[in-house]
Formats: C-alpha cells, structure tokens, sequence
C-alpha cells in the first residue's frame, strides 16, 4: 500500500472533493490498482454518487465500524465494503456518521478510531482515499 499526504481536496464546501476522491479512485481501478474509497462525510455524497441512492438504507457504514472499534471489537477485513462495478471498493457513509461525533467526544483515543477501521482494510488495497466534510470536522 501506498501512502501519501497530498490532499486534492481544499477541505471547503464544493469545490470538488467528492468528485476528485470518486475519479482518482476510478482512474487508479482502471490502471489495475486495488483502491478503497472511504465516504467520511455524513451527507453520503460519494455513497449516493458512486450508485448506492439509499445510503440511510445499508446496514453497515463507517459509522458501523467506528462503533466498533470504540467498543474494541474485532472488525472483519472487508466488512461493509461494498464492491463498484468499475472495480472501486467503498465503505460508505450515511447521516448516522453525524451522530458518532459526538459519542466519540467522551471516548478515549478518539483519534485512533478511524485508523483501527482502515487497518481492517488497507491489507487489501494498494490505494485508500477518504472523502471528508467541508469542514474536515470528523475525528482522524
Ligand atoms: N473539475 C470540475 N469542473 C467542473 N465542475 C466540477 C468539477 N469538480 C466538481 N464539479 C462540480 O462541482 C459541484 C461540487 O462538487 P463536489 O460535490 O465534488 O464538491 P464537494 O467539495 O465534495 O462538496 P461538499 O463540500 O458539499 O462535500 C458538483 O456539481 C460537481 O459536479
Ligand atoms: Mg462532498
């Protein structure tokens, strides 16, 4: 896997995260890597645009798995990825991620939450982009 700390998205409303996060994913796929988008943003913008219209629906999202790791339990390497067509993975978001905020307020290592969810998966993947709120307010 590879890391980087470059950030295409200028973390502002609407100037393009979403859809940067969801081209450079489908741009790595086509050119053979494996790559994980991860919607961090409780509006579900990648969930919906990526063809999940119903993200309030799904059973698990991110924020299943970061209530997970703030009760320590275990999290399955590939559970709650859902798999695209154009051979992107996506964990996806839905409203319920606005709630987890603030539980992960009293929680201790907070920080670590997000990390303990992409270690389930980053085994798998050669490339892993979040998309973030425009006020990059979700805990990381
Ligand atoms: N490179 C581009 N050229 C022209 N229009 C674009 C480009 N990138 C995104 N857009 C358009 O700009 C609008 C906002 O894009 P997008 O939803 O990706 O922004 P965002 O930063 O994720 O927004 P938010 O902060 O609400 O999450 C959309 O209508 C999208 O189609
Ligand atoms: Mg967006």
């Amino acid at each position: 896997m590879t890391t980087s700390t470059d950030r295409p998205e200028s973390f502002s409303p609407s100037t393009g995260k979403t859809t940067t996060c969801e081209n450079l994913g489908v741009g790595l796929a086509a050119e053979g890597k494996k790559v994980l988008l991860v919607d961090a943003d409780p509006q579900g913008s990648l969930t919906i645009s990526m063809g999940w219209q119903k993200p309030d629906e799904l059973p698990v999202t991110l924020s299943t798995l970061m209530q997970k790791a703030m009760n320590d339990q275990c999290i399955p390497p590939g559970e709650g990825v859902l798999h695209h067509a154009e051979g992107v993975d996506l964990i996806p978001a839905n409203i319920e991620l606005a709630g987890l905020e603030v539980a992960l307020v009293n929680t201790m290592s907070r920080e670590k939450m997000l990390k303990q969810v992409l270690d389930s998966a980053k085994q798998a993947h050669d490339s892993i982009s979040l998309d973030c709120t425009p006020s990059h307010c979700f805990p990381m």
